[in-house]
């Protein structure tokens, strides 16, 4: 099967923060932004797999920064690393300063998506390229990430995380 670049799978979405999207204090809606992310992750791993992709886990997400009404916001999906039939997408969103158009980093995360068939059974998926110097750090502590996913999940047992057991000692 022939890999694929961190690159191949590129996704941006950009789209408005609107009314009907935010909470009592004008920002946008987490479970809004969560549903975004998804979206633009499960289009980076269907590029990277070209197959069917269902989320398996949400892994990392971290509201650094609220978002506007009215914001202009830019959810940047890439697979950072692909197993067996699993791929782990990075998930980097930005917001846009309206007067001076710089793009400001708000939030990222992390998802796990998994390749099926049509039944829903796990297909083997490419390899990963990685070639710039962040996509090569994330894809070096994407297995510890999904060793502490499967740990927290209860479908590994944590004496078999060895490599992310190898960060505390
Ligand atoms: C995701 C799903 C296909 C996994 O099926 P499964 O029977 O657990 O299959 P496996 O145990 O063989 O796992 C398949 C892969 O998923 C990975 N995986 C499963 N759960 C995971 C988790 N919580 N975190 C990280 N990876 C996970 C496994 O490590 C394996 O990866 P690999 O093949 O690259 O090594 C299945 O649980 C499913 O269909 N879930 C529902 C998906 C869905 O509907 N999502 C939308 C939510 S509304």
């Amino acid at each position: 099967m022939e890999s694929r670049t961190a690159f191949q799978s590129k996704t941006i979405m950009t789209d408005l923060v609107l009314p009907s999207e935010t909470n009592p204090i004008n920002n946008l809606f987490g479970g809004e932004l969560l549903a975004r992310m998804d979206r633009a992750a499960s289009i980076a791993a269907r590029r990277h797999s070209r197959r069917i992709v269902v989320t398996a886990a949400v892994n990392h997400v971290a509201f650094n920064r609220s978002i506007p009404l009215g914001s202009v916001v830019t959810v940047e999906a890439k697979v950072s690393r692909a197993f067996s039939s699993s791929m782990e997408v990075f998930l980097d969103v930005w917001i846009e300063d309206r007067e001076s158009g710089e793009c400001i980093k708000a939030n990222e995360a992390i998802y796990t998506f998994v390749a099926v068939d049509e039944t829903g059974r796990p297909v083997k998926v490419p390899e990963l390229i990685a070639e710039t110097k962040l996509e090569k750090e994330r894809y070096d502590a994407a297995l510890r990430r999904k060793q502490l996913s499967l740990v927290v999940a209860g479908k590994m047992k944590a004496a078999d995380a060895t490599e992310l057991k190898a960060l505390f000692i």
